[in-house]
């Protein structure tokens, strides 16, 4: 068992798949946004990577729509939030999973629509939008009933 776990191991090495992953279970409030953003800047700034300003952005809205989607659930209280980072073949990979429900598959292209011509400043809805516009894939999966999960990528390297 052993023999093939390390064998396993040194052949994802040498594949160059996963060279960084993090992943945190956090109660979905306040503090687990600023907290995210806290370590999504200092992820970027240590390991220097480029699209920080973007990244950042992007993190920090899908965060917040999981916060809120879990407290209209009433389930902030109770269940966790999960976000998962990490590193693979020159892009990063961040996927937020809630226990809200998600959004029903029929509207998933409606979500990223935002007419900018109509913008204010009070708006809201435009949160996908932008996000789509940043990053290079955008995803959403139904993992159960009540397990939503958005994931997103965008290439890193310099
Ligand atoms: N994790 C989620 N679970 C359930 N519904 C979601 C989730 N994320 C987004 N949605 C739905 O998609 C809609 C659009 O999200 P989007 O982030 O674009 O706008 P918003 O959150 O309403 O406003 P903002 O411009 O402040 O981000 C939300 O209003 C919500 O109905
Ligand atoms: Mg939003």
């Amino acid at each position: 068992m052993m023999i093939s776990q390390s064998c396993q191991l040194q052949l994802d090495y040498k594949v160059g798949s996963i060279t960084m992953e993090f992943t945190l279970n956090l109660l979905p409030d306040q503090r687990c946004i600023n907290f995210i953003d806290e370590i999504m800047n200092t992820y970027l700034t240590v390991y220097n990577l480029p699209h920080k300003r973007e990244l950042c952005f992007v993190v920090h809205e899908l965060i917040i729509n999981a916060v809120e989607a879990m407290e209209k659930v009433k389930k902030s209280e109770t269940e966790s939030i999960q976000i998962n980072v990490s590193q693979k073949n020159g892009e990063i990979i961040v996927t937020v999973i809630d226990h809200a429900g998600g959004i029903e598959e029929e509207n998933w292209e409606d979500v990223f629509q935002f007419d900018l011509e109509k913008m204010t400043y009070s708006d809201r809805g435009r949160g996908l939008f932008f996000v789509k516009n940043m990053v290079d894939n955008i995803w959403f999966q139904h993992l159960s009933d009540t397990k939503f999960l958005v994931g997103i990528s965008k290439k890193v390297t310099l």
